[in-house]
């Protein structure tokens, strides 16, 4: 409680600030995961069964970097591990834990503090088992990152290309983007869970209302999916429910 207090103390001083920023919880450098790609293939499921431990800094990092990870040098050091349509950077990640809600901010590699409280609950719908998992990561789209010169762009030269199809063809782009974008996450994610041996479930059984205010979103976002994720738990005492 002591800790949550101070928490607040900063949080308060930050708002005073000139420039209000959220506090920041810098995570480690990822290292590296090394399972071969079809071991990994192989070994990629879906699971309910979680431990209610927490997931270790190194382990967390290394899944939100294969989520939405810097991975490129010089002048395209912003490329990310996961493509979005038009580079739209249009999905953020929110990271949901016993300590609060987080939004990992990949540029940075750190965890920006939403609010503390332990709202896990709030992510499940239809499967009790999953609620006390020590994890779950929400994608979440923003519509105004897809505003903007580049959009617009590619909007006119769509338009140059196939003037007759032009409203439908950019309303179909808008729609499914965000999903196919998400999806691109999901399976990362997928992935580097496999290759951690750690538990995974992607979910759409949520409240998406009780999502948004959870996440304290504005109104021009929306959460699409939330992924649970927690260790293979030792044995029926170590479940998370
Ligand atoms: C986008 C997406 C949404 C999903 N939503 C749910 C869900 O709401 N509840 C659930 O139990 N499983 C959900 N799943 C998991 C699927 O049921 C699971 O992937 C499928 O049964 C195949 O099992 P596997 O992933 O172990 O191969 C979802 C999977 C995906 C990709």
């Amino acid at each position: 409680m002591k800790r949550i207090e101070e928490l607040k103390d900063i949080i308060k001083g930050k708002k005073n600030e000139e420039n209000p920023k959220a506090p920041e919880r810098e995570l480690p450098a990822p290292s590296k995961m090394s399972m071969p790609l079809s071991d990994v293939f192989m070994r990629r499921r879906s699971s309910l069964d979680f431990s209610d431990a927490p997931i270790c800094d190194e382990d967390l990092v290394r899944i939100l970097w294969a989520a939405d990870g810097l991975n490129g040098k010089g002048n395209n050091e912003n490329h990310r591990t996961t493509p979005t349509t038009l580079n739209w950077k249009e999905i953020d990640t929110y990271v949901v834990k016993a300590n609060g809600v987080w939004l990992w901010v990949p540029e940075r590699r750190v965890l920006s503090f939403v609010h503390e409280k332990d709202c896990r609950k709030d992510f499940c719908l239809l499967q009790p088992m999953v609620k006390q998992a020590p994890v779950h990561l929400v994608y979440v789209y923003d519509q105004a990152k897809t505003q903007g010169l580049m959009t617009d762009l590619a909007m006119q030269i769509v338009q140059f290309i196939n003037r007759k199809n032009i409203t439908k063809m950019s309303d179909e782009v808008m729609a499914h983007a965000p999903l196919l974008d998400t999806g691109a996450k999901v399976m990362a994610v997928y992935m580097a869970c496999a290759a951690l041996n750690i538990n995974c479930l992607a979910r759409l059984t949520f409240d998406s209302e009780k999502v948004h205010d959870t996440l304290q979103l504005t109104a021009t976002q929306m959460p699409l999916c939330v992924q649970t994720l927690g260790y293979k738990p030792k044995g029926l005492l170590d479940l998370a429910f």
